[in-house]
């Protein structure tokens, strides 16, 4: 599969955007486990321009990551083109344009899934966007609005008219928002459109190898893109490699091995940023984590982890805890 002049293996499975987590520190990570492509946080356009300093520390990449893809949002064209520039300069492998995400302060302003409401204005910024930069634009997006107006397989066609060379298409509306199950056969639909010739990136509920190699068989796919199941668990996308080539679970390792896993992310992201904001940015994964679940009256354990302020107060409680 190319995306580009990238060129992807069979079963390309890539990591997805994803705020407060998809930092530097877990992309790499992600990466390590076997992830093919990895996407930053998205990146507000108006943000960036006014030069926000919080912004501009996501467009730090690292060589080892690659490819990563850069995604931004923003409601305006003018704005959303400079961004792109910017981010640029930063040099991604492939620009993404965020039209899926489902919350209020983005949605409801117009940006993000908003967009779904004037598609003419989506399509206007994929435009201009492509133009604007020499790398692969690529989007991601959602079903449509609202079960309503589930626009995907003409919109798929007109974005993909405009010369972006990859679409993700998250299973949902977003009227939906998280809730419900990710329905795969309208993105079945847009793969299997004779029309369609960029390649088709499948998103929502994959959390396992099973699910991921049925996406593959079932709706012909040319990448899967995964969020969730990798928040407290990037050794997911070993397991899912491991069994896309294989057929097989690949055996789980003890309990320690998984949990120096964990660490090592605290320690490289305290290595890039600062201890408090890696510690702040550790809980999210420490609460997702499938490690943890099943241990025998764990909830005061957790509850101190996600109290800690210092690495080492964290790495503490850690070391205490033991398997089931
Ligand atoms: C905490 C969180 C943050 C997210 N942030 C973004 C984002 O910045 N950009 C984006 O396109 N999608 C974002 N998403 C959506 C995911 O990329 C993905 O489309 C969605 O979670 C469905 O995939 P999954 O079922 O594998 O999680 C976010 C999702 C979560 C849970």
């Amino acid at each position: 599969m190319q995306i580009g002049n990238l060129t992807f293996d069979n079963y390309p499975v890539f990591l997805a955007p994803m705020e407060d987590v998809t930092d530097i520190s877990f992309r790499l990570l992600c990466k390590e486990f076997g992830a093919d492509m990895v996407y930053t946080e998205f990146i507000s356009s108006d943000a960036l321009i006014r030069h926000v300093n919080k912004t501009k520390t996501k467009l730090e990449v690292s060589e080892e990551e690659r490819p990563v893809a850069m995604q931004i949002y923003g409601k305006e064209i003018d704005p959303v083109v400079e961004a792109a520039r910017i981010c640029e300069e930063a040099r991604p492998d492939i620009l993404d344009i965020n039209f899926g995400c489902p919350v209020k302060k983005v949605a409801g302003k117009g940006a993000g899934a908003g967009m779904l409401r004037t598609p003419d204005k989506m399509i206007a910024i994929a435009r201009e966007v492509v133009k604007a930069v020499k790398i692969p634009v690529t989007v991601k997006t959602r079903l449509g609005w609202d079960n309503d107006h589930k626009i995907i397989v003409d919109l798929a066609e007109q974005l993909q008219d405009c010369g972006i060379a990859a679409l993700t298409i998250h299973g949902r509306t977003r009227a939906q928002m998280y809730s419900g199950e990710a329905d795969w056969t309208l993105i079945g639909e847009v793969k299997n459109n004779p029309r369609m010739h960029i390649p088709i990136i499948g998103n929502g509920d994959i959390n396992s190898p099973e699910s991921c190699k049925q996406a593959f068989d079932r709706y012909n796919v040319d990448a899967v893109m995964i969020g969730r199941a990798t928040i407290g668990a990037p050794w997911i996308f070993e397991e899912i490699k491991h069994y896309l080539t294989t057929n097989e679970w690949l055996p789980k390792k003890p309990f320690d091995y998984y949990l120096s896993v964990l660490k090592r992310q605290i320690i490289q992201s305290v290595n890039r940023l600062d201890e408090r904001r890696s510690i702040l940015h550790s809980r999210r994964h420490i609460a997702a984590s499938p490690l943890f679940k099943g241990i025998p009256d764990f909830k005061p354990t957790k509850i101190a982890m996600l109290r800690a302020n210092t690495q080492a107060e964290l790495f503490d409680i850690m070391n205490s805890i033991s398997a089931i």
